[in-house]
């Protein structure tokens, strides 16, 4: 498929899950296909955590849903999800796994930064390490707002900024070091793909800036016995020092 509006940075990273899409899912398969909604790179469970709340009967769209295992447990629970995602190829494990659960919603293949559905169509715009760590927020963000109706809710998981200052290029491992500057994060790169990232007090402003009130964010700690397929081993006892991710949960204005 052509998108001509495709920004660089969201065809580098396309170009990149297509490739890497398989080894992806066949790696984290059993991790993340669990019988129930669970959150991130500890997989702490929504039940716990209670981030989106209840869904039945609300229409949500997850941005950047990969093999939708999200959407599916959510399609489970009474919701109507929508599953966006820049990589057809994901899309492929999707189409897959909803076959596999009986379920079906409809799937879309484009850019958080530019999505193809009308204003205020969504009750929750949500995403578990997805597409607003991948795309450039300030793109993102006022996407998903326009995309909320009045009272909805936004709520994304992503790498915290200080994982991302701890991130070291040469190893590919998260250290206690500072790599980079904390002011002015924004765009994180290596050869293949490409990552977003902000300060805290510019995630505060962006926010607010479309139309979204700040309700929480969350910093899960990894617990005892956890373990991961997305970080190794070594980096545990970072995770248990510092935040790893956030959950930033931010509501529509309703005036
Ligand atoms: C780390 S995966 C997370 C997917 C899913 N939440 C999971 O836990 O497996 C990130 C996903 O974001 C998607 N993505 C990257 N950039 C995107 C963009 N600009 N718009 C929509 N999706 C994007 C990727 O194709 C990939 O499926």
């Amino acid at each position: 498929m052509s998108s001509p509006d495709l920004s660089e940075h969201a065809r580098r990273n396309r170009r990149h899950w297509d490739e890497t899409a398989d080894d992806y899912q066949a790696r984290h398969a059993s991790f993340i296909g669990r019988p129930e909604p669970r959150w991130g790179i500890w997989q702490l469970p929504e039940e716990e955590l209670d981030i989106l709340g209840e869904v039945a009967g609300k229409d949500v769209l997850e941005l950047g849903c990969g093999a939708a295992q999200w959407s599916i447990l959510l399609a489970g629970r009474g919701a109507r999800p929508v599953g966006l995602d820049n990589s057809e190829r994901q899309l492929e494990h999707a189409r897959r796994l909803m076959a596999q659960a009986g379920v079906e919603f409809p799937l879309v293949h484009a850019s958080a930064e530019s999505v193809p559905l009308p204003d205020a169509g969504f009750d929750v715009v949500f995403c578990d390490h997805g597409a607003i760590g991948w795309a450039d927020p300030y793109r993102t963000v006022p996407e998903a707002s326009r995309l909320l109706r009045p009272g909805g809710l936004l709520a994304f998981s992503i790498t915290s900024p200080i994982a991302s200052l701890c991130f070291s290029l040469t190893t590919d491992l998260i250290e206690p070091t500072l790599h980079r500057p904390y002011f002015g994060l924004h765009r994180l790169e290596d050869d293949e793909t490409v990552n977003f990232q902000l300060p805290y007090g510019e995630w505060v402003r962006l926010l607010r800036r479309s139309g979204l009130e700040l309700e929480d964010l969350v910093e899960p700690r990894p617990p005892a016995g956890a373990r991961s397929t997305y970080w190794e081993e070594s980096e545990l006892p970072w995770a248990r020092d510092w935040p790893s991710e956030c959950i930033w949960k931010a509501r529509k204005r309703v005036s």
